[in-house]
């Protein structure tokens, strides 16, 4: 008989904490839902009280959204406890996630406080949340740094108090497996009422060990992991969703399972680095371009006479199919619309019919569409109703010449035009910019980066343009890279706030 393990998904509470990366309510609705598909238990919405984005966004998701349990994180204070209440008032199962440090460096500069008092504000939220929800998580922030004694007592103590579900977060990424193992065994044959509430991980990737740390935590007892897609999350991310459900699909001696549609897993994945604008890069285990990319001359052939030579899992399990290639400029909008619902992406009429147009442009340039370029197309509409536009761009460079950029930009309506020299196409096409839009501004940081292969690919560009002491980030795709360069300053000028 196998262990359930419940999938905590908090890609859109600590996954979108990532810089440059934050999404609207609408993306947030988009990702919750096919976050459904894919099966997780519980899907960490927001924190409710940080701000009335986040507080929207957790009850519009509680709305959108009816199997996964809905979570809202809260400090231990009975402020953010009332907030992450009435933004749940809609979810039909709801969490409320609370907590507090309980490492000495936590207690004592944090929180300039002492062990004992620590434990009478955990126990006093547990009790504050549990008038609101039956469903009631605490977290012990740096519990990786905690030590296991301390914890234990903290542990109990919430359990006592009603905590159904406890987090025992390695908030600095800095345990050993061993290390983290060994403290989920220590709780598990220590804390009295341990059977009444489930042990959780939240392992960070500071040093790359997340899915190694979370895998020792349910080795050991744990039943809940808290998991990201893709590994999101502040600096070095969070543990992937899809390495951990892959493990423990890979490895049945490990008797656990889970709830996770695995084939979802390759379109979720795609859909997250799309909204997010952010690059998986082409090695990560499981969803990385190259994880089933056999190229050296033993592997492949190894893998031609049988597959199961060089490759430990099918990539039609995690949803990667072969005929991913198959949009050209002769698809119509229906094969179009099928492959964005593959991709987990459903669009009404009028918007599939522009993202139809951009398609048959982009086809007209590269012959084979691949599923990144028509998601970057699917989400490309982020800045079509700003107010700032590229009209046209021209540029003239090459090789011990001077780069020339003329440059049509529509602002309300109206055209204005420049054209400037530069050391280079986007130094020039960028100066042209500048001539019209007259700000104090800088580019902090430029990336350029082809979404798959081949010369007639098209550029992702990512941007920080620093402005009156705010870094904004943008985003610009094209077959072009120097208009690709503009769009994404576009994009960082369209959201400075005056
Ligand atoms: O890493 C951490 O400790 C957290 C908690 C707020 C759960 O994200
Ligand atoms: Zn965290």
């Amino acid at each position: 008989m196998s262990d359930r393990l419940f999938i905590f998904d908090t890609t859109l509470r600590d996954g979108e904490q990532v810089p440059g990366c934050q999404l609207n309510t609408v993306e947030k609705i988009q990702v919750a839902k096919q976050l459904e598909l894919l099966g997780v238990d519980c899907i960490e919405a927001g924190f409710p009280v940080s701000s009335p984005g986040d507080f929207n966004s957790v009850i519009e998701i509680s709305k959108a959204v009816t199997w996964p349990t809905i979570c809202a994180l809260t400090r231990a204070v009975e402020k953010d406890i009332d907030v992450a209440a009435e933004a749940l008032r809609f979810a039909k199962r709801k969490r409320i996630h609370t907590g507090v440090g309980t490492s000495d460096s936590h207690i004592n500069y944090k929180f300039r406080s002492t062990r004992d008092k620590i434990i009478e504000i955990a126990v006093a939220a547990v009790k504050y949340a549990k008038r609101y929800v039956e469903d009631v998580e605490f977290y012990a922030e740096d519990a990786g740094r905690t030590d296991n004694e301390y914890l234990a007592r903290v542990v109990e103590a919430v359990i006592k108090a009603g905590a159904t579900v406890v987090n025992i977060p390695d908030t600095t990424g800095y345990c050993l497996p061993t290390e983290y193992g060994e403290k989920i065994k220590y709780l598990m044959e220590h804390v009295d009422g341990i059977d009444k509430a489930v042990i959780s991980t939240h392992c960070h990737n500071d040093l790359g060990m997340a899915t190694a740390n979370t895998l020792a935590g349910v080795i050991n007892g744990a039943r809940q992991v808290e998991v990201t897609i893709n590994g999101i999350g502040e600096r070095a991310g969070n543990t992937s969703l899809e390495e951990i459900v892959m493990i423990t699909k890979c490895h049945p001696t490990l008797k656990i399972d889970t709830n996770i549609n695995t084939q979802k897993i390759y379109p979720t994945s795609r859909m997250i680095s799309s909204l997010m604008n952010m690059p998986v890069q082409p090695n990560k285990a499981i969803v990385g371009r190259n994880a089933f990319a056999h190229s050296s001359g033993i592997h492949q052939d190894g893998v031609l006479k049988d597959v199961s030579t060089y490759e430990i899992m099918n990539p039609k399990d995690v949803g990667i199919d072969d005929n991913s290639i198959v949009l050209t400029a002769r698809s119509g909008r229906a094969a179009l619309k099928y492959r964005l619902s593959v991709l987990g992406v459903t669009l009404d009429d009028e918007k599939l019919n522009e993202v139809y147009q951009e398609f048959l442009r982009l086809a007209d340039k590269k012959k084979e569409i691949h599923d990144d370029d028509i998601l970057v197309l699917a989400g490309a509409d982020r800045s079509s109703n700003k107010g700032i536009k590229l009209d046209y761009l021209q540029v003239t460079t090459g090789l011990n010449i001077r780069s020339v950029a003329s440059i049509g930009l529509r602002i309300a309506g109206e055209l204005f035009e420049s054209a400037a020299t530069g050391n280079g196409p986007v130094d020039a096409a960028i100066n042209a910019l500048k001539n019209i839009i007259r700000r104090e501004m800088v580019l902090r940081e430029f990336t350029i980066q082809a979404i798959s292969k081949g010369s007639d690919d098209m550029g992702k560009v990512h941007m920080q343009v620093e402005y009156n002491n705010h870094v904004y980030y943008g985003f610009g795709a094209n077959t072009d890279i120097v208009s690709a360069s503009v769009e994404a300053y576009l994009d960082c000028i369209n959201k400075f706030q005056d």
